[in-house]
C-alpha cells in the first residue's frame, strides 16, 4: 500500500515536471528567439502565427470573421499586404493582443522574403 502510493506520487511528479518542460520550451518559443533561414516558411507561419494567433476567428469553423479566410497559403499570400498592415504596422490583429517575440519575428522576416511557401536557405 505505501509503495503503492509511493509510486503514483513518482509518477504524479515525472507528468508534472514534462509539463513544465514543455512549458519552458514554449513560452521559450514566444520570447525573442530569431527564427533561422529553414523555418522561414509557410507551414511555421501556419503553426506558430495563423494557428494559433488568427484562425480562432479567421477559419471557416470560426465564420470567417471580417471575411477573412487564413487558411491555405493561396489566401494568404494574395491578402499578404493587408496582413503585414494590420499585424505589423497598425497592430490591430490578433485583436488586443499585438503580435510579440517569435511569432512577431517570425512574420516580418517571411514577409521580407516574399512570403515564400517552402524555405530557401
Ligand atoms: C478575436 C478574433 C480575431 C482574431 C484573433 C484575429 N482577427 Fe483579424 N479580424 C477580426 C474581425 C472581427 C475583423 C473584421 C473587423 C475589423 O476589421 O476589425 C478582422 C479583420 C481582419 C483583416 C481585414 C482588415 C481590413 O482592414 O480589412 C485582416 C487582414 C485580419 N483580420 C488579419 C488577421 C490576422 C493576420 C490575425 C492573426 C495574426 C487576426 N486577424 C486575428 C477578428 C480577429
Amino acid at each position: 500500500m505505501l509503495s503503492r502510493s509511493l509510486s503514483l506520487g513518482l509518477l504524479a511528479f515525472s507528468l508534472m515536471s514534462a509539463c513544465n518542460f514543455h512549458k519552458d520550451k514554449t513560452s521559450e518559443d514566444t520570447t525573442g528567439t530569431t527564427p533561422t533561414a529553414e523555418q522561414i516558411n509557410f507551414a511555421e507561419v501556419q503553426a506558430k502565427v495563423l494557428g494559433p494567433y488568427c484562425q480562432n476567428c479567421h477559419s471557416q469553423g470560426a465564420g470567417n470573421l471580417g471575411g477573412i479566410n487564413l487558411e491555405g497559403y493561396a489566401q494568404v499570400k494574395s491578402l499578404i499586404a493587408i496582413i503585414e498592415r494590420v499585424t505589423l504596422v497598425e497592430k490591430s490583429m490578433p485583436r488586443g493582443s499585438p503580435l510579440k517575440g517569435y511569432p512577431a519575428e517570425l512574420l516580418t522576416q517571411w514577409i521580407a522574403k516574399g512570403a515564400p511557401e517552402t524555405s530557401t536557405p
